[in-house]
């Protein structure tokens, strides 16, 4: 992911300029891999203007470290929101268990855990403003 994102934290004071960018992610807080589920992202807490000279360009959406696509979107567009299916696999457990295990040794803690904390990430695109990103936490379960 580029370096030019200015992520925030959805639970912090914010400025004007980040109410109006920061990507809202609506999901369920628990998923189970395999299952396909929908979530929102909504550019702003104030939502962004869709103007002819200010607009969002597109809307991007992660699971962990997987893109899971990106929409692209117009001045002719009334609000700045895109759904996604996200549907989680099996292998982000055991990939997180991976990395939880690191802090303890490889695969001592790995046997039982049958679920894993991530993050979904969105990042959007404003033609004026750049780049703006939020991630949410989520369970993923087996
Ligand atoms: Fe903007």
């Amino acid at each position: 992911m580029s370096d030019d994102i200015n992520w925030i934290e959805i639970d912090e004071e914010r400025t004007d300029v980040e109410e109006r960018h920061v990507p809202v992610i609506t999901s369920p807080d628990v998923m189970t891999a395999g299952e396909s589920y929908e979530v929102k992202v909504t550019v702003g807490i104030s939502p962004h203007v869709m103007e002819t000279d200010h607009y969002i360009e597109w809307i991007e959406l992660w699971l962990a470290d997987r893109k899971i696509g990106r929409f692209d979107l117009g001045p002719s567009e009334k609000m700045a929101e895109a759904v996604f299916s996200v549907m989680p696999e099996k292998d982000i457990i055991e990939a997180t268990e991976y990395e939880v295990c690191n802090i303890h040794g490889v695969n001592v803690c790995a046997e039982d855990l049958k679920s894993a904390f991530t993050h979904l990430r969105a990042v959007v695109s404003c033609n004026v403003h750049g780049l703006w990103g939020s991630s949410k936490k989520v369970e993923v379960k087996e």
